[in-house]
């Protein structure tokens, strides 16, 4: 397995288990699942309804909580000063724990609220209670926003990111002021046909002896880009952490490239409408 090292000096495990619409009676085996198959990284979020579950899952694999890495994120309408704070630990409640690795701001709903927001977390980190600090769904603007007015800097931007929506510019922004980008929906999510069924990807896969899915999440992750597939299905679990014996050669990382179409599935940065 591989990390990355956060600007803040914190290792994050570069492959973790995404949880989005992972319903609570199957994520708890998901989790057990994953860790089994050498995850240490799960990424889940209270809009998901999921915490308690994978908290539970948690305690009961009793593996060190050191050796884990756990991300939530703040919704919506907790963002505010006080009810981003409330909203952290019912999430620390929920998910039985003494801290977070990684608190995100879940999407930027304005620079106020995304300010505010900060700025409890930024106390919460301090306190102890969050490893990094970090951001999703937010543009270069909204970025630079945080950077001109934050003491802790925010270690990373979780944004979609696929073959088809390649965020080849928003990374080197992001690197270039010390943030790593993290991908949602790194297969597509439902439009996982779409992935499945593409040509170039299928000859790729085919070369190196590996699944579609494997391809897609190996070439994110030779670009740095920090990845969370989403399965509820063991076979799918092992087989999309199953990447670290091959390495695509230059001609195939071109290759993907030209596969971006900017094609978006999830809501723009801006005037989110929930
Ligand atoms: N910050 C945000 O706003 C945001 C938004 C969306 C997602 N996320 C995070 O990112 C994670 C990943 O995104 P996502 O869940 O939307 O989509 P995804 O990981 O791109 O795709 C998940 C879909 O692919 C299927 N799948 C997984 N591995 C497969 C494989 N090897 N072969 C065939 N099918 C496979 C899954 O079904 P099965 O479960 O049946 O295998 C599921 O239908 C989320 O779970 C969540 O943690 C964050």
């Amino acid at each position: 397995m591989k990390n990355v090292k956060l600007n803040n000096g914190i290792e994050m495990p570069i492959v973790g288990l995404g949880t989005f619409r992972s319903k609570s009676e199957d994520v708890y085996n998901a989790v057990l699942d994953a860790f089994e198959a050498g995850y240490r990284h799960i990424d889940t979020a209270m809009i998901y309804g999921n915490e308690e579950a994978i908290g539970k899952a948690i305690k009961d694999s009793k593996i060190p909580r050191e050796e884990l890495f756990i991300t939530t994120k703040l919704w919506n309408s907790d963002q505010g000063y006080e009810s981003a704070k409330e909203a952290f630990n019912l999430s620390l409640k929920k998910l039985d724990l003494e801290y977070v690795d990684l608190y995100l701001i879940h999407w930027f709903k304005g620079y106020e609220l995304a300010l505010d927001s900060y700025r409890a977390m930024e106390e919460l980190y301090n306190e102890g209670k969050i490893k990094a600090l970090g951001v999703s769904n937010f543009n270069v603007h909204h970025i630079m926003k945080i950077l001109e007015h934050c003491t802790v800097p925010p270690t990373v931007n979780q944004v979609e990111t696929h073959i088809a929506l390649q965020n080849v510019f928003l990374q080197e922004y992001c690197e270039s002021v010390g943030v790593k980008l993290e991908a949602y929906a790194p297969l597509m999510s439902q439009h996982i046909n779409d992935l499945l069924t593409n040509e170039t990807m299928i000859e790729i896969a085919k070369k190196y002896n590996k699944s579609v899915p494997q391809i897609a999440i190996k070439w994110l992750v030779t670009r740095g880009v920090i990845v969370i597939p989403k399965s509820i299905n063991k076979n799918r679990i092992v087989e999309n952490f199953d990447i670290f014996d091959f390495e695509l050669n230059e001609e195939d990382m071109v290759n993907i490239k030209k596969l971006n179409q900017a094609r978006k599935f999830f809501p723009e940065f801006d005037n989110v409408p929930f």
